[in-house]
C-alpha cells in the first residue's frame, strides 16, 4: 500500500489565511483557540473580511486578544458567545450585543461534542515534529477537544508555539487547512501583588502542608501564594491554569510531583498564561503534562490525588458562605472557569481542602466583599454547601461543618473593620440574639 508521507500531506493542506477563512460560512459556529493559544492572524483575517459573513457565532473562554469581532460595526456579521468574559468581551456581553453561556469548564468539551456542535475550529499549533504531530502548546483545555470534533479544522502553524507533552497533539492529516504564520505568543504579565495580597498569600500557605497537590486560580492572590511556598517540600501541581510563578518552584524541586497519584513526576495543567519565560519553560519539558480540560478539571480525576488544595478568588461572599466569583450584581465579570471543578475535586480528595481568598474590600475600600446579602442579580459560583475556607487579609474562616451562626461569626471576624458593625447588626436581626465574638 502506498502510504503518503506526512510532509506531502502537510504541503497539500497549505493555504493562505484568506483562502482558509473562505471555508467558514454564514451561520457557522466557530470556536477559537484559548487564551495564549488564540490564532491572532486567522482571527484578524476573519475580522478584516467581516462583510463576507452573516451571523457567524464565535465561541471561546479567556481571551488575551482584542476581541475585534465584538465591535459595534461587526453587528450582524459576528456574534460572540462566551463561557467566560475577559477584558475585551466584557462590555459586549453586558450591553447585550454578545452572549454568555454558563457552564463548568470541565463540561465545555462535552457541550461542543453534543448540544453545541462546532462547524469550524480555528486553532494555533506548533510546527510538526518529525512524525507529523503538531502541539497545541500553551492550551489543551477545550482547544484540543474542539479540534477533535469540529467539522473543519483550520490551524495556524506558528514556530513560536511551544511543544508540550501530554494528550496535546494533532497529526497534520487531521487538520483540514494549514496557514503558516509565525508571531509572538500573546503574553500576560504577572499580576501586581501588594502588601495585602501578601498577607493573604501567607495565610493561604499556612494551610498548605508538605506533599500537598495544588491548584491555583486566576488573579493576584493565587499568584502571591506561590511566593510563600519556598519552605515546603514535595508539592504537586494538578491545576487548570499555570502562570510564571510555577517556574522557579519547579526548577528548585519544591514542586516535584513525587507524592501524586495521577501522573506522578509531572505537573498536570490544562492551559498556561504568562510571559515568554513560561512558554520557553514548558517547551519540550517532560515534567509538564498538558491535557484537555475534561480530564484535568474532572472532579473525579482531581480527587484521585490525596491532599488536594485548591486556591481561588472571588468578588463577594454573604454571611452564609455563598461565593460570587464571576459577576458584580447582574454584570458578568468573568465565569465559573474551573473554580467549582476544583472546589469539588478537593472536597472529594482524601485530606483535600479548598480555599477562596480575597481582599476584604473592593473599589478602593468603598465596598466590603463580605456582605449580609449578595448584590441583586449576582450569580452564586461556589455554593454554601461546597465552600470550605474563606481567607482575607484579616485571617482565615473555616466554614465547612459550621452552622449558619458560626459561619456568620467567622466571616465577620475576617471582614474589614469598617464594615463589621453593619454585619454584626445583621447577625442580631437574623439570629434574634446579641452578637458575641
Ligand atoms: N463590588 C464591586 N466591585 C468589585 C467587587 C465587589 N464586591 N469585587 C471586585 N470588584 C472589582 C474590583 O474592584 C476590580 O475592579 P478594577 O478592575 O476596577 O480595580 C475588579 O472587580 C476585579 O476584582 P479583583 O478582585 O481585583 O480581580 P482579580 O483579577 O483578582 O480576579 C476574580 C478575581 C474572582 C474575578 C477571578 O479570580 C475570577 O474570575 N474567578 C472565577 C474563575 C475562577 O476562579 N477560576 C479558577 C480556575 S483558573
Amino acid at each position: 500500500m502506498n502510504i503518503p508521507d506526512w510532509k506531502d500531506i502537510y504541503a497539500s493542506k497549505l493555504v493562505t489565511a484568506k483562502e482558509a477563512i473562505s471555508y467558514i460560512k454564514s451561520g457557522d459556529r466557530v470556536v477559537t483557540g484559548h487564551a495564549a493559544a488564540e490564532p491572532t492572524y486567522l482571527i484578524d483575517t476573519l475580522v478584516d473580511n467581516y462583510e463576507m459573513y452573516e451571523n457567524v457565532e464565535i465561541c471561546h473562554l479567556v481571551s488575551l486578544g482584542e476581541g475585534k469581532y465584538t465591535r459595534p460595526e461587526m453587528k450582524g456579521h459576528f456574534i460572540f458567545n462566551g463561557f467566560f468574559v475577559s477584558a475585551c468581551t466584557r462590555e459586549a456581553v453586558n450591553n447585550g450585543s454578545a452572549n454568555f453561556t454558563p457552564g463548568f469548564f470541565h463540561e465545555v468539551p462535552k457541550l461542543f461534542r453534543t448540544e453545541m456542535p462546532v462547524d469550524v475550529a480555528l486553532v494555533m499549533v506548533s510546527r510538526p515534529d518529525k512524525h507529523g504531530f503538531c502541539s497545541f502548546g500553551t492550551s489543551s483545555d477545550f482547544t484540543k477537544p474542539v479540534a477533535d470534533c469540529a467539522r473543519i479544522v483550520i490551524a495556524q502553524v506558528n514556530e513560536h508555539m511551544p511543544r508540550t507533552f501530554g494528550g496535546n497533539l494533532i497529526h497534520v492529516r487531521d487538520i483540514d487547512f494549514i496557514v503558516e504564520h509565525s508571531e509572538p505568543i500573546l503574553e500576560m504579565q504577572p499580576a501586581n501583588v501588594g502588601i495585602l495580597e501578601n498577607k493573604i498569600g501567607k495565610y493561604c500557605s499556612s494551610l498548605i502542608k508538605d506533599g500537598d497537590c495544588l491548584q491555583l486560580g486566576i488573579g493576584s492572590i493565587p499568584e502571591s501564594v506561590l511566593t510563600f511556598l519556598w519552605d515546603k517540600k514535595n508539592l504537586g501541581l494538578h491545576t487548570e491554569m499555570a502562570s510564571d510563578g510555577i517556574i522557579d518552584l519547579m526548577l528548585a524541586g519544591v514542586i516535584n510531583n513525587k507524592m501524586k497519584t495521577v501522573e506522578p513526576g509531572r505537573s498536570v495543567i490544562t492551559f498556561v498564561m504568562g510571559t515568554k519565560r513560561l512558554y520557553d519553560f514548558i517547551d519540550d519539558n517532560p515534567e509538564i503534562s498538558m491535557n484537555p480540560v475534561d480530564y484535568v478539571n474532572d472532579p473525579t480525576v482531581i480527587a484521585k490525588n490525596d491532599n488536594v488544595v485548591s486556591i481561588n478568588s472571588c468578588i463577594q461572599v454573604d454571611l452564609m458562605g455563598q461565593v460570587v466569583s464571576e459577576s458584580i450584581g447582574l454584570k458578568q465579570f468573568s465565569g465559573v472557569g474551573g473554580q467549582v471543578d476544583f472546589v469539588r475535586g478537593a472536597a472529594m480528595s482524601k485530606g483535600g481542602r479548598s480555599i477562596i481568598a480575597m481582599l476584604s474590600t473592593a473599589a478602593g475600600g468603598k465596598v466590603s466583599r463580605i456582605v449580609p446579602f449578595l448584590d441583586q442579580g449576582a450569580a452564586v459560583t461556589t455554593s454554601r454547601n461546597d465552600v470550605h475556607y474563606i481567607i482575607t487579609e484579616y485571617g482565615i474562616a473555616l466554614l465547612k461543618g459550621k452552622t449558619l451562626k458560626e459561619r456568620a461569626k467567622a466571616l465577620i471576624k475576617i471582614a474589614h473593620p469598617n464594615f463589621r458593625d453593619e454585619l454584626r447588626a445583621e447577625y442580631e436581626r437574623r439570629f434574634f440574639e446579641p452578637y458575641e465574638a
